[in-house]
C-alpha cells in the first residue's frame, strides 16, 4: 500500500497538523482528495538553458506527466540538478556526485511511492542513477534520446567525434577558420544528446541493460514520437512499480551489472561508464571491480557499428531495433535471469525479439563483428597498480603494443602551454597526470592533442596515458583513469624520458624503471594539492574514492534505509 501524499510528513510535533498544513498547501496549488488521493510519482527533470542537448524536455516531460495520470497516479514534477557537459567548469564530473546527493535526499525528503527522473547529458543520468539507487524508491530513468545526425557537404556527421576529427584537421592546417565555423553549425542539428556512442549514448543504453529504463527506450532519438511514447510508456510503468513495490534494490545484482558491462564492450562504448558502473555498483552495495568489469567487456565482440568505434549513429543503432535487438544478439554472453524494469527477466523480455536484422545496418551478427574482442580493456601494471582502462576498439592497432619514452605534462593547462613546443616523435608517449578525482576532478583532458607538427606530418595517433577522462566520442590509443592517481602513485613518479610500456593482450601499463630509482623521486616529491576554491570542492576533494572505485564520495554510516 503506498503511501501517497500523506508519506514522510513534515515535523511540527503534531501528525494531524502535519496532515491538515499539507492538505492546506496542495490545495492552494489547486489539487483536491481525487488527486491526492493516488500514488505521487515523483518526475525529476534536469531542463536547463545550460544543458542544450535537453531542448526536447519538456515536451518529454509533458509525455511522462501523461503516462502517470493515465495509470491513475498523480505526478509531482520537482527539478534536479542539470549538468550540461560542454558550459560547466572545470568540469561536469565534478558534480555528478553532488547531483547524486540532492537526488537521493529529494526522493527520500519528499513524498514519493516512484520517482521517473529525466537525464541524457553525460553526467545526469549517472548521477540521478545514483541519487535513486541509494534512495531505492522504485524508480525509472528517462533519457533525453539522441540527435539526429547532421550533413556536412554530403557527408553524415555528428557530435562529438566528428567535431574533434574537424578540429584535429583544423590544427593540421587542413580546415580554415570560415570552413570550421560552418561545421560548427551542422554537428549537433538537433535537439538531443550527442548521438555516436560517447557517454551519453553508452549510459542510455546501460540503463536499459540494468534494468532502470523500460525496454527500448535508450536509442528513440529526442525530436521523435517514439521518445514521447517512451515518456508515456514509463509514466505508465512507474506507477506500476510503485504498487509492486519494485525497487532498485530488488532489480540490480552483480549478474545485471556483468550483463552491462559485457554490452559496454559489444557497443564500443564511452571508458567513463566505467567510472559511474562502478559507482553504481557500490550504491547498489554489489560485489564488481575494475578487474571484473573490464574482463566483461572484453569478453564480447563489438557489434554495434557506431562512431567513434564504427561509422553509424544512434539514430541507425534504433532502426536496427535498439537495445533488445542488440541484447537478444548478445544473448549467449548475458546471464538472461537478470531483473528488468518491467518486472520480467532480461530473458522474458526478448522473447519474440529479433537479433541482428536482416538487412546491412549498425547491428553486426556476433559471427561478423567490427572488432573481434579485447574492445574495452583494463589494464594494470606498475604504472597503474589498481588499474586503467583503454577503449582499444577506437584506438590505432598499430600501437596496442607500444614501447615509447615518456613526454610528461602536469595538468592540462601545462598541454595547452607546451603541446606544440616539446621535443617528442610519434614514438613518444604523452604523459597527462594531475587531473585524478583528488587533484581535479578527472576532466576530460586525457586525449592530449597530437603535437602540431606531427599532426602536420601525417600523424594521426600516439600512445597518452592519463588519470583523468576522455570524451567517450573521442577516439586514439588513450589510456586513461590510471590509479591510483599521479597525487600518491607512481604516476607522479614519471619523468621525461622514461620508458612506458603498453600491452593491451597482455593487460599491462608498466613504467620501466628500476624500483630503487622510484623510491629515491618519492622521497624527493613535492605534495600536489587537492582541487579547491569552493567548499564542495573542498570537501568533495577530502572525500572522493579512486576512479577505480567509481571516484564516488566515501561517506561512513551512509546509505541508512
Ligand atoms: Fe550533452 Fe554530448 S554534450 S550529450
Amino acid at each position: 500500500m503506498s503511501a501517497g501524499i500523506h508519506g514522510g510528513l513534515t515535523s511540527y510535533g503534531d501528525t494531524g497538523f502535519s496532515r491538515f498544513v499539507r492538505s492546506v498547501f496542495l490545495a492552494a496549488a489547486g489539487y483536491d482528495a481525487c488527486d491526492t488521493e493516488r500514488p505521487v510519482v515523483g518526475v525529476g527533470h534536469s531542463i536547463s538553458d545550460y544543458t542544450p542537448c535537453h531542448r526536447e524536455m519538456p515536451g518529454l516531460l509533458e509525455a511522462v506527466r501523461r503516462g502517470v495520470l493515465e495509470a491513475g497516479g498523480l505526478p509531482l514534477v520537482f527539478p534536479t540538478l542539470s549538468l550540461g557537459e560542454t558550459l560547466l567548469n572545470p568540469t561536469s564530473m565534478v558534480l555528478r556526485n553532488l547531483l547524486s546527493l540532492e537526488v537521493e535526499e529529494l526522493i527520500r525528503a519528499q513524498p514519493m511511492d516512484g520517482v521517473v527522473l529525466l537525464g541524457g547529458c553525460d553526467k545526469t543520468v549517472p548521477g540521478q542513477l545514483m541519487g535513486a539507487v541509494s534512495a531505492d524508491r522504485p524508480a525509472l530513468e528517462v533519457v533525453a534520446g539522441p540527435m539526429i545526425a547532421g550533413n556536412w557537404r554530403g557527408e553524415r556527421v555528428g557530435a562529438c567525434t566528428d567535431c574533434r576529427r574537424m578540429w584535429a584537421r583544423h590544427r593540421a592546417g587542413d580546415m580554415d577558420d570560415d570552413e570550421i565555423g560552418a561545421a560548427s553549425e551542422v554537428l549537433a542539428p538537433t535537439g538531443g544528446t550527442c548521438m555516436v556512442m560517447g557517454t551519453a549514448s553508452t549510459m542510455a543504453v546501460l540503463t536499459e541493460v540494468l534494468g532502470l529504463g523500460v525496454p527500448g527506450s535508450a536509442t528513440a532519438p529526442a525530436p521523435s514520437g517514439d521518445r514521447l511514447r517512451v515518456g508515456a510508456q514509463s509514466g505508465r510503468r512507474a506507477v506500476e512499480m510503485a504498487a509492486e513495490g519494485l525497487r532498485p534494490g530488488r532489480i540490480l545484482t552483480r549478474a545485471s551489472f556483468l550483463n552491462a558491462a559485457a554490452t559496454l564492450g559489444a557497443i564500443g562504448g564511452s571508458t567513463n561508464a566505467v567510472v559511474h558502473l562502478l559507482a553504481l555498483a557500490g550504491r547498489a552495495r554489489v560485489d564488481l571491480s575494475l578487474r571484473d568489469l573490464g574482463e566483461a567487456a572484453a569478453a564480447v565482440p563489438v557489434i554495434v557499428d557506431c562512431r567513434p568505434s564504427g561509422a553509424g549513429f544512434l539514430d541507425d543503432l534504433h532502426d536496427a531495433g535498439g537495445v533488445p535487438a542488440l541484447l537478444s544478439e548478445l544473448a549467449p554472453h548475458l546471464d538472461l535471469t537478470a531483473a528488468t524494469a518491467l518486472g520480467a527477466t532480461l530473458g522474458e523480455s526478448l522473447e519474440g525479439i529479433d537479433g541482428s536484422p536482416p538487412w546491412p545496418s549498425v547491428l553486426r551478427p556476433l559471427g561478423n563483428p567490427l572488432f573481434g574482442g579485447d574492445g574495452l580493456v583494463a589494464l594494470f601494471g606498475s604504472l597503474a597498480p589498481d588499474g586503467a582502462v583503454l577503449k582499444a576498439s577506437a584506438a590505432s592497432a598499430g600501437l596496442l603494443r607500444h614501447r615509447g619514452p615518456a613526454v610528461v605534462f602536469d595538468g592540462a593547462a601545462d598541454v595547452q602551454d607546451r603541446i606544440d613546443e616539446v621535443d617528442a616523435d610519434a614514438d613518444s608517449v604523452l604523459v597527462l597526470r594531475g587531473c585524478g578525482p583528488v587533484e581535479a576532478g578527472m576532466p576530460e583532458a586525457g586525449s592530449v592533442p597530437i603535437p602540431r607538427r606531427l599532426a602536420a606530418a601525417g600523424v594521426t595517433d600516439m600512445v597518452r596515458v592519463s588519470d583523468g577522462r576522455m570524451s567517450g566520442t573521442a577516439f586514439g590509443t588513450v589510456v586513461l583513469h590510471v590509479a591510483p592517481e599521479a597525487a600518491g602513485g607512481p604516476l607522479g613518479l614519471v619523468r621525461d624520458g622514461d620508458l612506458i610500456e603498453l600491452d593491451v593482450h597482455a593487460r599491462r601499463l608498466d613504467l620501466l624503471v628500476e624500483a630503487g630509482e622510484l623510491e629515491r623521486r618519492r622521497a624527493q616529491l613535492l605534495e600536489r594539492a587537492p582541487l579547491g576554491g569552493t567548499r564542495w570542492r573542498n570537501l568533495q576533494a577530502r572525500i572522493i574514492g579512486q576512479a577505480s572505485q567509481g571516484a564516488d564520495i566515501e561517506v561512513k554510516g551512509a546509505d541508512a534505509k
